[in-house]
């Protein structure tokens, strides 16, 4: 996703910006720039990475006190050099960055045409530049602030947008519908970004902007008002993280950090919400409305890509811990499907961003419909964690590597203490079964801890011989077929790769077509509910010579005497198992990605957070 960042104050503001924008990377993008006024307004934009922008400036020795800057991802105009950001007005003295998607652009790009004005480029973001200074020079008396309201009157669509304007040098300008932007509060200096990571290092007071607000930035003050001129006063939020949690830490890749963070991530996700003395659960943020999920007529769960997954388990877990029937959408689908949704009924949603915009307009037409909403998200502040009626946040920490790991993890453990809340609320668990998963949950951290430091060496060993492979199948049956999905999601996504995850049982019906000798296929056998079934299934796999990697329990002999590869991992309650058969697959994509090239943090074409449809 395009990525936003802003600065002034006393600093060279292009190094604030750049350092910005390196933090924004892993949101995925193809081009880069900044706009600066120092004296005039001056911009240096460009296909290609950060640090090429970077050189550019250094050669130009551009530098200023106020400045904008993008990492562009490209929803109109292809990757080039003129449709990267900043896009100047005609006068070159407006200078606007954007994230999100104007619908309208081509109507009012034909009118403003119409009126005489030229376009450089093919985005939808130009003609924001454009109708600007439009409105600005057509309408005499006003300020700019209201020439920016109504420009933004006239736009059908989303938009983050930071705008400076050379006649106004003391001022940066932003505005938010639909695609998240955060103001960081220094001592005589701003800060403007997309998300918090470019802003921590310098500050950790923030103000969210909503939507339909805008908001005048001084480099010791700010303003901030609704496009209808409606001035607020908002709260200033602390950020809850830190500078160490968005770095590298000496890992290759952030990926390969997360994976390895989540012992901890996961035993933050349960910090103060179980109890081993009292084998309770107390999940603050769903307390009041965990009768009315109860209750309700029917439960939805609604999420996107590895979230989705997640919400896959949502429902096993629902449905076996607490006898509580759910269903699962893809949140693109429910949101167009006219859903028959309503009062007495519960939409949960699960991102761990908060800002994809799919899964943003699920809530918010499950909320037009009267039900309640919840929300599962790692992001404090997100749009989603903020309009929701209730929700639990993941506590995963910071999710920079585009693959989701660790926030996958943590959003299965938050299900789980959801499920088992319920079911005890319920009546439909007693003390004694709570006392048994609460003691196996607390032991998970261990088990996920144990199991890279044992299997770690030979899946990077064994990934060397499937480097090429050309196509992967995973097979999963119970709780681990969401599993299956979700390591063949990891290794398309950051190896290219073609993989597909299927139900076991389901292979017989087509899939086991495409086996031979050529085709690894990876079977999670760690459940013990279906085990001999998964051994049918791997036995009907070796007999069409395909290649058999196994994630099996230590003890399991018969699948290990069938496999070319196995990695044995700790047994645990079937209905936990995906905490820890996730891991190996995590690796394996990882190290098969490495071996390939591929740029594993940020994978082409995708982006860490889709806020655009
Ligand atoms: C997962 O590895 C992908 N990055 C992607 O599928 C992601 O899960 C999806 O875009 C949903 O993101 P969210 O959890 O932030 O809503």
């Amino acid at each position: 996703m395009c990525g936003i960042v802003g600065y002034i104050g006393e600093r060279n503001a292009p190094d604030v910006l750049i350092k910005g924008l390196k933090r924004l990377e892993y949101r995925g993008y193809d081009s880069a720039g900044i706009a600066i006024i120092n004296g005039a307004l001056v911009f240096k934009k460009g296909k290609g990475k950060v640090q090429n922008l970077h050189k550019m400036i250094k050669d130009s020795g551009l530098s200023g006190k106020i400045g904008i800057g993008h990492t562009r991802w490209a929803t109109h105009g292809e990757p080039n050099d003129v449709n990267s950001h900043p896009h100047l007005s005609e006068t070159g003295k407006i200078a606007v960055v954007h994230n999100g998607i104007i619908e309208n652009y081509n109507t009012l790009k034909k009118q403003l045409i119409k009126r005489g004005r030229t376009f450089q480029s093919q985005t939808d973001t130009e003609v924001v530049a454009q109708l600007l200074e439009e409105i600005l020079h057509a309408s005499k008396g006003i300020d700019f602030e209201q020439a920016i309201q109504l420009t933004l009157k006239q736009i059908v669509g989303t938009y983050g947008l930071a705008i400076i304007n050379a006649d106004t040098p003391d001022c940066i300008y932003i505005a938010r519908k639909g695609s998240p932007l955060l103001l960081g509060i220094g001592e005589g200096e701003m800060f403007i970004a997309s998300d918090a990571s470019p802003i921590v290092e310098y500050t950790n007071k923030v103000v969210y902007l909503d939507d339909g607000e805008m908001a005048t930035i001084r480099q010791d003050s700010y303003s901030v008002k609704t496009i209808e001129d409606v001035s607020l006063t908002k709260e200033v939020h602390e950020l809850a993280i830190s500078l160490g949690e968005i770095e590298k830490a000496g890992y290759p890749h952030f990926m390969l950090k997360e994976i390895f963070e989540q012992p901890r991530s996961i035993a933050d996700c349960m910090r103060g919400r179980i109890s081993t003395q009292t084998h309770s659960i107390q999940l603050g943020g769903i307390e009041d409305v965990i009768d009315d999920l109860i209750n309700a007529r029917r439960v939805v769960i609604a999420a996107c890509g590895t979230s989705w997954h997640s919400a896959l388990l949502g429902e096993y877990l629902f449905e076996y811990l607490a006898k509580t029937p759910v269903e699962v959408e893809y949140a693109s689908e429910f949101r167009y499907r006219d859903p028959l949704i309503g009062p007495g009924d519960v939409l949960l949603v699960i991102s761990q961003s908060g800002e994809t915009a799919d899964t943003i307009a699920a809530m918010r037409e499950a909320k037009k419909r009267e039900a309640l909403v919840l929300g599962i998200c790692n992001v404090v502040g997100s749009t989603i964690s903020r309009e929701t009626d209730a929700g639990v946040f993941t506590h995963a920490g910071p999710e920079i590597g585009v693959a989701s790991t660790k926030a996958f993890t943590a959003q299965v453990v938050v299900l789980i203490m959801m499920a088992l809340a319920t079911g005890k609320r319920k009546g439909v668990l007693s003390q004694q079964q709570m006392k048994g998963y609460i003691e196996e949950l607390s032991k998970i951290p261990a088990k996920v801890e144990y199991i890279l430091e044992h299997t770690d060496a030979a899946i990077r060993q064994m990934a060397g011989l499937f480097t090429y492979a050309p196509n992967f199948l995973y097979l999963g049956r119970s709780y681990n077929f969401p599993v299956a999905l979700e390591g063949a999601l990891k290794l398309k996504e950051i190896s290219y790769i073609h993989a597909e995850g299927y139900p076991a049982a389901e292979m017989k019906h087509g899939p086991i077509a495409l086996i031979d000798a050529m085709m690894p296929v990876v079977v999670i056998a760690a459940t013990d509910h279906t085990n001999d079934k998964m051994i049918s299934n791997i036995e009907e796999v070796k007999a069409r010579k395909g290649r058999i990697i196994s994630i099996m329990n230590d003890e399991n002999s018969d699948v290990k005497a069938l496999s070319e590869f196995h990695i044995s991992i700790p047994a645990t309650k079937d209905c936990f198992s995906p905490l820890l058969t996730v891991i190996p697959l995590q690796l394996l994509s990882y190290y098969i990605a490495v071996n390939r090239g591929c740029n594993v943090d940020q994978p082409r074409n995708l982006a860490k957070s889709v806020t655009v449809e």
